[in-house]
């Protein structure tokens, strides 16, 4: 593949074939943004960790469709000089920093870790495409757990950051370095300040997903019983592959800025199991059990985005709406159970 795509640097030049390069390409987001960024003729190059190319089956398994279609290099956040090496051989024009410790209920058991991570490797990225790509397009994968114990409703680009964990404190220092590479070194960095996003490709530990592969493994009588904690949540949940679409347009504007990209309408964690069971001709009050050992330190009760801004300025709408996302998780994740 590398020198098939060396080939066709040298045969179509520079300018024809843009390249990007993506950081997180294993997870959900990578793997939706890939395809698209594929769809659109691009030489898609992405940062993986060594132990994720030893072991594809199971840290490839989102992007397995596509491999032989992109240009796959073993780096990993936390090294400078790997992040630099990478940087240096795709020389991207585009590069789409979406790899992080992404799960809010980690960060509370390894803090430290969350936050070199997430700080570090950002800082990484941004320095790498200063020094080696200056030119480059930037996005960053800002969140709405930076709004955390949110002071406005609906939460905009203009609303105060309150974060309540390391990983919602990791994103807000993201975003400063952010703004501070555009207005210190004129490094053009777009910040999607992205409300929750779903997909069958979601990992299991996020509370939708569990709850679907639940509801399907009671539904096959592989299991009788879900643990949740904090039922009451409120979040604001699209679909994944919206919401890549969003950092496309993001890229396409002349001055770099900030976007919520959200759907503006909000429901709780147990409305997700209402539907996601009910879907399935189950009742979820017979199987339901709430364990306090699954309740955060703090936890983030209640987020909702005004998309506005990138309404008007992007022309982006959602497109996926709650309860079809819903029953896609679920068929996906009954069609795999039944064929286990
Ligand atoms: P995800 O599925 O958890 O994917 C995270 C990606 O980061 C994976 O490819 C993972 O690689 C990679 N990664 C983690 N630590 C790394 C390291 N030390 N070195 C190299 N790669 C590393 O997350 P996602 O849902 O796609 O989210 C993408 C980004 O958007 C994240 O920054 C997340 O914080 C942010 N975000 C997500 C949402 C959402 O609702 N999904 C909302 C707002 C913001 P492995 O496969 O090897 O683990
Ligand atoms: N994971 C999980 N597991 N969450 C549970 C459970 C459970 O068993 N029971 C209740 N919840 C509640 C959590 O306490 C939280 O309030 C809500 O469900 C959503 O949790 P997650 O699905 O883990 O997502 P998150 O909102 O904390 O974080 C996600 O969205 C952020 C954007 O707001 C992640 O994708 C982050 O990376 C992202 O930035």
């Amino acid at each position: 593949m590398h020198s098939l795509m060396m080939y066709m640097r040298t045969v179509f030049g520079e300018c024809e074939l843009k390249r990007a390069l993506i950081t997180g390409i294993t997870g959900q987001d990578g793997s939706y943004l890939a395809e698209l960024l594929l769809e659109r003729g691009y030489e898609v190059h992405g940062i993986v960790r060594r132990v994720a190319i030893e072991n594809p089956k199971h840290r490839l398994w989102r992007i397995t469709h596509f491999l032989d279609r992109v240009c796959l290099h073993a780096a990993s956040l936390e090294s400078m000089p790997s992040v630099y090496r990478v940087m240096h051989t795709v020389e991207p024009h585009e590069c789409y920093h979406l790899a992080a410790q992404s799960f809010v209920g980690y960060s509370f058991e390894d803090e430290f870790s969350t936050l070199s991570t997430n700080i570090n490797g950002t800082h990484h990225v941004f320095a790498a495409v200063r020094d080696v790509v200056p030119e480059c397009l930037v996005y960053f994968a800002g969140s709405s757990e930076m709004f955390g114990k949110a002071i406005e409703i609906p939460q905009t680009e203009k609303t105060t950051f309150y974060p309540r964990s390391t990983y919602g404190i990791s994103k807000v220092a993201g975003f400063h370095l952010a703004k501070h590479y555009r207005e210190a070194y004129g490094i053009r960095i777009w910040c999607g300040i992205l409300f929750n996003h779903e997909s069958p490709r979601r990992g299991f530990e996020f509370v939708t997903r569990k709850i679907t592969s639940y509801a399907a493994r009671i539904k096959a009588g592989l299991e009788t019983k879900i643990s949740l904690g904090n039922v009451d949540a409120r979040r604001d949940w699209g679909h994944a592959r919206d919401y890549v679409y969003a950092m496309k347009l993001m890229l396409q504007r002349d001055e770099p800025d900030d976007y919520v990209i959200a759907t503006g309408k909000q429901h709780s964690v147990i409305e997700f199991v209402q539907v996601a069971f009910s879907y399935l001709g189950l009742n979820y009050k017979n199987h339901l059990n709430i364990d306090s050992q699954l309740l955060r330190p703090v936890d983030v009760d209640c987020l909702v985005g005004d998309f506005s801004k990138a309404k008007e300025e992007l022309g982006w709408v959602p497109c996926v709406q709650f309860d079809e996302l819903v029953k896609e998780m679920v068929d996906e994740d009954l069609r795999a159970t039944l064929s286990q």
